[in-house]
C-alpha cells in the first residue's frame, strides 16, 4: 500500500536519511524506534507528504507524491493521510466534536454524515459525554483520544503518529496503545507509530529500528 524507495534527505551537509526502502501493507501496525536524531520524524514527515525527500520515491496506493501539484497534494493528504502528534494540536476555540469534524469539513464532506461519523467515533473512544467540551476542559488522555478520532474521520489510508503517548502517564499511554490495535481490528486501519515506549514498539506487527539515517532492523 505504501512504498518508499531509496529515500535520501540532507540538511546542509548532514545526511539525515541515507537511502530508506520500505513496504507497508494495509492494516499493519508498524512501530519506528531509534535514538534521538536517528531520522525518525524526518522519515515520517516524508512518508506523510509534509516534507520532500531529496531523492527517491514514495507511493501511496500507487500514487507517486512527486507527481502531484500543490493543490492535488493538499487534497490527497486530506483524504488519505492523518497525523497524531505528541501534543494533540486541537483547535482551542472548537469543541471536541468540531475538532473531529474539521478534516471532513475541509474536504467538503456532507455535514450530517460527518457529524454522525464523528459521534460514532467519539462513542467508540469513550468520549460521547465529552463531545461538546472544549479541549481545555478535557484531560490529556481525552484530548489525545479526540486527536485519534480526528485522525480517523476521513477514513485515511494511513495514520502516522509521532510519539503519540509521549506526553501521557503510563495508564493513559497504555489505553491509547490498546486503542490503536482495537481500531486496526475494527477498521483494518494502518498505523505507523514512532515511539520511545518499548512495550508499544514490541506490540506492533513490525518494529523498524533506525540508526543514523538507515533502517538497521525490520522484524
Ligand atoms: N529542519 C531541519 N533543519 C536542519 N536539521 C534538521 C532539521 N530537522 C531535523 N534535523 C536534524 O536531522 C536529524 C534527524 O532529526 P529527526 O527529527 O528526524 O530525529 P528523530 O529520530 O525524530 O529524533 P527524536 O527521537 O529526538 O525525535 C537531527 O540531527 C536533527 O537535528
Ligand atoms: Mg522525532
Amino acid at each position: 500500500m505504501l512504498t518508499a524507495k531509496n529515500i535520501k534527505k540532507n540538511y546542509g551537509n548532514l545526511q539525515v536519511l541515507k537511502g530508506i526502502d520500505l513496504e507497508i501493507n494495509q492494516g499493519e501496525v508498524i512501530s519506528i524506534v531509534g535514538a534521538s536524531g536517528a531520522g525518525k520524524t524526518t522519515l515520517l514527515q516524508i512518508l506523510g507528504t509534509l516534507d520532500k525527500a531529496d531523492s527517491g520515491e514514495v507511493l501511496l496506493n500507487g500514487v507517486d507524491y512527486s507527481l502531484l501539484k500543490d493543490k492535488e497534494l493538499a487534497k490527497f493528504r486530506n483524504e488519505k493521510i492523518s497525523f497524531i502528534f505528541q501534543f494533540h494540536n486541537l483547535m482551542p476555540e472548537f469543541t471536541a466534536i468540531e475538532n473531529v469534524c474539521l478534516p471532513a469539513w475541509i474536504g467538503g464532506k456532507d455535514t450530517t454524515e460527518t457529524t454522525k461519523r464523528a459521534e460514532e467515533l467519539l462513542q467508540l473512544l469513550g468520549l460521547k459525554e465529552r463531545a461538546k467540551h472544549f479541549p481545555s476542559e478535557l484531560s490529556g488522555g481525552e484530548q489525545q483520544r479526540v486527536a485519534v478520532a480526528r485522525a480517523l474521520i476521513n477514513s485515511p489510508a494511513v495514520v502516522f503518529a509521532d510519539e503519540p503517548s509521549g506526553n501521557l502517564d503510563s495508564k493513559n499511554a497504555e489505553e491509547l496503545h490498546q486503542l490503536f490495535f482495537e481500531l486496526r481490528k475494527q477498521f483494518n486501519q494502518t498505523f505507523v507509530i514512532i515511539t520511545h515506549n518499548e512495550h508499544l514498539a514490541n506490540m506492533a506487527d513490525r518494529k523498524l529500528v533506525m540508526q543514523d539515517g538507515v533502517i538497521i532492523s525490520d522484524v
